[in-house]
């Protein structure tokens, strides 16, 4: 069985933490988003992937080489410019042979894939679109089905009056390839827009598949945040890597953790990251490799890359740190901050309510956010 991942978007919403990192290879619980995916899709039955990749091409072989490390066959296809989601399936059509799953690049979501798969073909199904339900319709696409659950129309972000379901595409579909024909090539096309309405009018059979499984878009920062906190709480199925030291704190490999250290789980450590004494580190957290979390700091509900310098008596609350960092003594950032990659703060800083700074800023002391 193969898949399509859309791979090709700017994840300028993510800024500043897509400013070195395309977004499907920035770390989720310290592992690359994209490479989760791919296993994920693996272990439901997709041996061979395409990568629709539109920049940064080489960034990605270099992350995942040809597949073989994951135990499937990958392509990765650049587009010659951003073709939109469906003119970049169509970009690849060469390369499809049967009904294909196609998915966005950036939604966490445990889907049950052959469940679909096999509703997909008992409805003898041309497209069929995961359909999630959200609770506030207003800010949303939704589809709207009949009683046999094949799409009748598409709404965007509807009036409240105008509100007849609660379902929004949830950015994975299975296509078979014939429905491309209907696909300008080379041009920009997407499927919300164009492909989707094209086929309501031509009549070929494109049903829902609504289901209640586990569904984020990671691609903003406060949704990024929150899809660690679910995965460390459990609110998704995922498999932890390394090995669980004490009640859910996972440690990938070697960690210099201090005896007097508090360490309350869920916390994920990654490997060659030291704590030292007297640290408090809070879950629901995810430490990077190769941190170094100096004395007396204090760590809650935090997201940090690896390479972090986190000096003492620090407060970090529910927060998302990037690569490299260095925090002075006694410095505050809470509430949905969110700190670039090599970025290097003076003592007593205090950062709050979701500002975002920069790659390579340099900060004295005492500043405060407002
Ligand atoms: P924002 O800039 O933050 O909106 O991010 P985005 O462009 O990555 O996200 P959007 O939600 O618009 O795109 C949904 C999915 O389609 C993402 O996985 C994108 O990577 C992908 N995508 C969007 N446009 C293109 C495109 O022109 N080509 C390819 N190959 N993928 C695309």
């Amino acid at each position: 069985m193969k898949a399509v991942i859309l791979v090709g978007g700017l994840g300028t919403r993510l800024r500043p933490l897509t400013c070195n990192t395309p977004k499907p290879l920035i770390p989720l619980v310290n592992q690359p988003f994209i490479e989760w995916m791919l296993v994920r899709l693996r272990d439901q039955g997709i041996d061979e992937v395409i990568l629709a990749v539109q920049y940064l091409a080489d960034r990605f072989r270099a992350v995942l080489g040809d597949g073989s490390r994951l135990g499937m066959r990958l392509h990765i296809i650049e587009e010659p410019e951003p073709r939109g989601t469906a003119g970049a399936v169509k970009n690849v059509e060469h390369l499809l042979d049967g009904p294909t799953f196609v998915f966005n690049g950036d939604v966490m979501t445990d889907l049950d894939l052959q469940a679909m798969l096999a509703y997909h073909r008992e409805h003898q199904s041309k497209v069929t679109i995961s359909l999630t339900p959200v609770e506030d319709p207003t800010q949303f696409g939704l589809v709207e089905m009949d009683s046999n659950q094949r799409v009748k129309r598409f709404l965007e972000k509807p009036r409240v009056e105008d509100i007849t379901t609660n379902l929004i595409n949830a950015g994975t579909y299975i296509i078979e390839p014939e429905i491309f024909r209907y696909v300008p090539p080379n041009q920009f096309y997407m499927f919300e827009r164009g492909l989707f309405p094209v086929v309501l009018q031509t009549g070929d059979a494109m049903y829902g598949f609504a289901s209640r499984a586990y569904w984020t878009d990671i691609g903003k920062p406060q949704t990024y945040l929150d899809v660690h906190h679910d995965i460390l709480i459990g609110k998704v199925k995922y498999g932890f890597r390394g090995q669980e030291i004490a009640n859910r704190v996972w440690v990938e490999g070697d960690a210099d953790l201090h005896p007097s250290a508090q360490i309350v789980g869920p916390v994920v450590i990654g490997a060659g990251t030291v704590v030292e004494r007297g640290a408090r580190i809070i879950g629901p957290t995810v430490l990077g490799a190769n941190c170094h979390i100096g004395p007396d700091a204090n760590l809650e509900g935090m997201v940090l890359w690896a390479d972090n310098h986190i000096s003492e008596g620090v407060t970090l609350r529910n927060s998302v740190l990037g690569r490299g960092n260095t925090i002075g003594p006694k410095s505050f950032i809470s509430d949905g901050a969110i700190i670039g990659d090599d970025c290097n703060f003076g003592p007593e800083n205090r950062l709050e309510r979701g500002i975002r700074i920069w790659p390579g800023t340099v900060l004295g002391e005492k500043a405060i956010s407002f």
